[in-house]
């Protein structure tokens, strides 16, 4: 804990116990960003204490557990081993010297930013703050949150203690504060998590330049912006990039399908170009915590500024459509076979929103199971990571993974979410059809296959 009460002490002697590991680093919020952060951070020899309010996630930590599939026990055990402690006590971030905040930033039910999380988080900081101490968010949100939502609740802390800004004289009753977006990409696993470059921007330069060395001692390249706001907007940009471009790559397989084109092969072709273009790949819909919410922060904050984004939007309605696209498929294709959707027996493969992750948020096999369920389908099942589906924020479905034996009993099988752990070709072989919205069946024949 730092000791300094003079004003450039209190920062040259965060950096230096930074610089020196000798800094304490609390997580709050031990999620699926939080708690591999709080990892790396330990594995980098500093001292860290995770803080999360799901006494469950405290509990199974302590006894040396996990709760997310790619972290094995063994991880959390070893961490504990350097010292890796995890709380429900909010008192202890007194002794933090970095707080970093990674709670989740979701859509109400209106479609509109939910911050509860953000400023529950930040009232739960404000009367554990010390001088000194550096604060840095990283939920995805729109421009300005940090500024005109974490700053001010962190600032009525009643001690008067305030964010050291580029205009106040370095006081020493101040503490600073950063935006640092997560990058990363669930399930791949192409690129480590210390080799994506971390975007900072600080309430002022010498914010960025704590968080510039706290980041820089675990991640191989850190990018200073001007401000928290570039840095907010960066991830949506990124974001809406893709949500943009999977958009535009659906409507083009709904035209191919049309044209009797296949728009994988098209995406195969395109490919080849070795510059201007990345490819994007089609699905039943969007899915995740990132993609189909995150837009939607910026659409919200547009409107204060009295401008529309309409490519938000467009991308939108043509990804929330493609569910629907995947039951008409279903629907048609057993028409085909001179069978209705209603009473059909539909086994649906991969309820994940991506392949081989344990993720369901905002998964679109949530939507088409509720959508054949409500056309009198009979639906089952399978995905590896998810024994059950029971109750979420916008579904109840109450549901038990099948096993994937005799898939000759159903009517169709649907795959939505392309695990690796399927033998597509021994699906193929013995179903009597199979609807691909992935195309996990290709270079596989069979005339029971409908690409959709
Ligand atoms: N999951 C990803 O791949 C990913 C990638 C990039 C960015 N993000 C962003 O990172 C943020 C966190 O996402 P996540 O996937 O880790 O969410 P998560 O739901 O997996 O984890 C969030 C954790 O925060 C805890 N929490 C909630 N309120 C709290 C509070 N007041 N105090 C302490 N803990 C609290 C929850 O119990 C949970 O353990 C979100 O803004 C998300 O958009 C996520």
């Amino acid at each position: 804990m730092i000791t300094c009460t003079s004003a450039a002490g209190l920062f040259s002697e965060l950096k230096t116990r930074i610089e020196t590991r000798q800094a304490q680093v609390g997580v709050i919020g031990l999620g699926y960003v939080g708690l591999p952060l709080a990892l790396l951070y330990t594995e980098a020899k500093f001292r860290v204490t995770g803080f999360d309010i799901d006494q469950h996630k405290v509990a199974t930590l302590t006894s040396g557990g996990s709760y997310i599939y790619r972290i094995p026990s063994t991880e959390i055990e070893a961490a504990r081993l350097q010292g890796f402690c995890a709380t429900a006590n909010f008192s202890k971030l007194t002794e933090m010297d970095a707080i970093i905040i990674c709670v989740p930033t979701p859509l109400d039910e209106y479609r509109e930013p939910d911050l509860s999380f953000i400023t529950n988080t930040s009232r739960a900081i404000a009367p554990y703050l010390r001088a000194g101490q550096l604060v840095v968010l990283e939920s995805t949100t729109y421009p300005g949150t940090t500024e005109e939502v974490l700053v001010p609740i962190l600032e009525g802390n009643g001690r008067g203690l305030k964010a050291a800004r580029a205009t106040t004289a370095n006081g020493e009753d101040e503490f600073f504060v950063a935006f640092s977006p997560e990058r990363e990409d669930p399930g791949n696993d192409s690129i480590a998590r210390r080799d994506i470059p971390k975007v900072v921007g600080g309430l002022n330069s010498q914010a960025s330049e704590l968080g510039g060395a706290l980041y820089g001692s675990i991640f191989n390249r850190v990018v200073p912006v001007s401000s928290p706001a570039v840095a907010e907007m960066t991830k949506l940009l990124e974001n809406i990039y893709r949500c943009v471009n999977i958009a535009l790559v659906n409507e083009l397989k709904l035209l191919s399908l049309r044209m009797g084109l296949d728009i994988w092969e098209v995406i195969e072709a395109a490919s080849t170009k070795p510059f201007g273009f990345q490819p994007f790949y089609p699905g039943p819909g969007l899915g995740g915590h990132c993609i189909p919410v995150d837009p939607y922060y910026l659409s919200w904050k547009a409107k204060e500024w009295d401008f529309q984004t309409r490519f938000i939007e467009l991308a939108g309605e043509i990804n929330s459509a493609m569910p629907y696209h995947v039951v008409s498929s279903v629907s048609r294709a057993l028409n085909q076979q001179g069978k209705p959707l209603k009473g059909a027996k539909v086994l649906l493969l991969g309820v994940a929103y991506k392949k081989d992750i344990d993720d369901l948020r905002e998964s679109p096999a949530l939507t088409i199971i509720e959508l054949l369920q409500k056309d009198g389908a009979q639906v089952s099942y399978n995905d590896p990571y998810f024994p059950l589906i029971g109750k979420g924020r916008h579904y109840d479905l109450q549901m038990k993974c099948v096993p994937v034996d005799d898939v000759s009993k159903y009517d169709c099988v649907l795959i939505v979410t392309d695990h690796s752990d399927y033998d597509y070709a021994w699906i193929v072989q013995h179903a009597s059809l199979v609807v691909d919205t992935r195309n996990a069946t290709r270079g596989i024949q069979g005339d029971n296959i409908v690409r959709c």
